[in-house]
């Protein structure tokens, strides 16, 4: 029967024999998947495991500091922390057509998180690359057993021949719900192992229109308010995933106090769903969505609406990139 205490033990076990005393690297992408695969090759052989975080600037308020701080404290895992997110935002200047701004995001990444690879390498000779891969991924992908690739979370073909490192996938065998109880049982931090699935582009996608500083700090914001509010009504585990979308190049009149003003939409994204393929529009209740939106529009003087999304999916997808 399963049993997440069987699991690790299971699974340390293995990844013990497979890494013997080699040195192995892992990217955390601030997800569950990577963050659990970490831990729990972290749990087989200690010190001999590095993680490079590439901070990209397109995650929501706090999920950083979490990758930095929480996750690090609860695993004792040693982190390289690589700061791109001059690098990644002057990438995607004046860029808004959707498949650009995702090639451009995993061209990126790809190059950082190599260079990244390349100093760890240099100090510690790397052997072995540990990915986040589930079940759903393998069935998706076919199956097949690559080279590394990164692909779930980062929509990149793969490094380069010198970098060939062979790959650790301790959740091959996993659905999401087992990942997260495996990471409770590491002793993640519960907003990591929680956390709602995001895509590798992050809020890159979630900005309809060019991505800047200005417009990632205001989308932050709002997305940051509908998060607490989903949390305190106690309806995490009810939605799938909630995307909140920033309709940058909209502009709509409203007033406020004595004034007009002219600011922006967000459109307020809640779903529910199995498996992502298909899903629909989360019946929140009112008096959520009413809260979400009074405290967007006093809290974020840039937007003055908020529109609810009550489009299935098909044929709407569940980002509106
Ligand atoms: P859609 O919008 O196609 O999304 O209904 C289905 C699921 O995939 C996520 N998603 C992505 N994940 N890179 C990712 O890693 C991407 O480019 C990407 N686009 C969408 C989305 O959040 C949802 O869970």
């Amino acid at each position: 029967t399963w049993n997440t205490g069987n699991i690790i033990d299971d699974q340390v076990a293995v990844i013990r024999e497979r890494v013997g005393d080699a040195q192995v690297l892992c990217a955390l992408s601030g997800g569950v998947d990577s963050a659990v695969a970490a831990a729990l090759v972290h749990r087989a052989i200690g010190d001999q495991l590095t993680c490079v975080f590439v901070d990209h600037g397109l995650l929501r308020a706090g999920e950083a500091e979490q990758v930095e701080k929480d996750y690090v404290s609860a695993t004792g895992i040693r982190l390289k922390v690589v700061d791109a997110e001059d690098r990644f935002l002057g990438a995607l200047k004046d860029v808004s057509d959707p498949e650009q701004k995702r090639k451009i995001i995993g061209r990126e990444f790809i190059r950082v998180f190599e260079e990244a690879a390349r100093e760890v390498d240099a100090e510690r000779h790397i052997e072995f690359l540990v990915q986040g891969t589930l079940y759903p991924d393998v069935v998706e992908s076919g199956g097949g057993t690559g080279t590394a690739n990164i692909k779930s979370h980062h929509n990149v073909g793969g490094l380069p021949d010198d970098l060939k490192f062979q790959l650790v996938e301790p959740l091959r065998t996993l659905f999401k719900d087992e990942v997260r109880a495996l990471g409770a049982a590491l002793g993640l931090p519960e907003e990591i192992v929680m956390r709602h699935p995001f895509p590798g582009p992050g809020l890159a996608i979630r900005i309809i229109g060019a991505v800047d500083r200005e417009r990632l700090d205001v989308l932050r914001a709002a997305d940051k308010i509908a998060r607490e509010e989903l949390t305190a009504a106690g309806l995490d585990r009810d939605v799938w995933q909630f995307p909140v979308v920033l309709l940058a190049d909209v502009r709509s009149v409203g007033v406020q106090g004595d004034g007009r003003t002219y600011g922006h939409p967000v459109v307020l994204r809640p779903v529910s769903s199995d498996d992502a393929m298909t899903a629909d529009w989360s019946r929140l209740p009112y008096d959520v969505i009413a809260r979400i939106s009074t405290r967007i529009t006093n809290e974020v003087s840039e937007v003055n609406r908020v529109v609810l999304d009550v489009t299935s999916k098909p044929p709407g997808t569940i980002e509106w990139e």
